[in-house]
């Protein structure tokens, strides 16, 4: 069983009150773009779960069971009542640590990897909830194109968006924590009263028209004053990004990694050539959005 996934992008990422569970109340506005992980289940009778890792930053993915892929696996199992007797193969595109929900995507394709594997039909309600259970990005990921997201941002509603968008990946050296940056948001907010964040008209505006300039100008991530306290060379990335023509700029998630929108792939291909040049990042990645979700691309010997 192998299922590709895509990493995602926050178009819209703000930030709300603490809650007493720990979480941020979000408004988000996903967009799932076309860089992607495979995660392979095989099934081994009688031999425990096990999980192995490849391509980019293979090194730096946890392969204990702690791994949220093997997590998924194992609460797939739970429902059906089998043990969890699988090999894991997870074959890296994303980066790891970067903002653009890696980890959340891997653990999102292994529960429809594991719904098909052991004919479970959980279905989308079933598997949501499971995946909502692994993380606040996770139902995302099954879920794909374009959505806003609401509570800690599990809870989707899709979203128009007209034609594809053109994006430019800038990866910064090392990875940050998310639990460190929303933790530093709180520390830079100290005791000001947070409002309720609102869902942003202007990004679905622009994404409903498929205007890319509009929608350049439009994205905001609150996570960012965070994001930068932590890594300053951030945004001078940022500001280079855009001095060189990008549409609009913005982090991925909690980052590091920077998204510059562009009008079309040649623009994305000087910018991704003037960005590597500056030395700045680790690696520089182009990609289009919206994609689809978590979808199978091989099964054999499915019933
Ligand atoms: O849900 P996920 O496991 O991706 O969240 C990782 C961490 O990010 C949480 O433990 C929390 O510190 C922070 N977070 C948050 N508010 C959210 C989502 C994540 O504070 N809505």
């Amino acid at each position: 069983m192998t299922v590709r996934v895509p990493g995602k992008i926050n178009l819209q990422l703000s930030v709300g009150p603490l809650r007493k569970d720990g979480f941020h109340e979000l408004a988000t506005i996903y967009q799932a773009v076309d860089l992607c992980d495979d995660v392979r289940l095989t099934a081994t009778p009688g031999v425990p779960l096990s999980i192995t890792v490849t391509g980019a930053d293979a090194d730096q993915v946890p392969t204990s069971t702690d791994n949220l892929a093997a997590r998924a696996v194992r609460s797939v199992a739970a429902l059906v009542g089998v043990e969890p007797e699988v090999a894991i193969g997870i074959t890296k595109v994303l980066p790891v640590a970067a903002g653009m929900a890696g980890g959340s995507a891997d653990a999102a394709a292994a529960l429809m990897a594991a719904d098909v594997l052991w004919d479970a039909r959980l279905g989308r309600v079933e598997l949501s909830r499971l995946a909502a259970e692994l993380g606040s990005d996770v139902p995302f990921l099954l879920h794909g194109g374009t959505a806003v997201g609401t509570g800690r941002g599990e809870v989707l509603t899709p979203a128009l968006s007209r034609g594809s968008f053109n994006w430019v990946f800038a990866v910064a050296a090392g990875g940050l924590s998310t639990p460190a940056v929303y933790g530093e948001l709180d520390r830079l907010r100290g005791s000001d009263s947070v409002a309720n964040p609102e869902v942003s008209v202007a990004v679905l505006t622009a994404l409903a028209a498929g205007d890319a300039a509009a929608l350049g100008a439009a994205l905001v991530n609150e996570l960012m004053p965070a994001a930068f306290a932590l890594r300053p060379q951030l945004r001078q990335l940022l500001d280079f990004g855009t001095e060189a023509g990008a549409l609009g700029a913005t982090v991925c998630g909690s980052g590091p990694t920077c998204a510059f929108l562009v009008s079309d792939e040649g623009a994305g291909l000087d910018l991704a050539v003037a960005l590597t040049a500056t030395g700045l990042c680790r690696t520089v990645r182009r990609a289009a959005g919206p994609v689809v979700g978590a979808a199978l691309v091989e099964a054999v010997g499915v019933r």
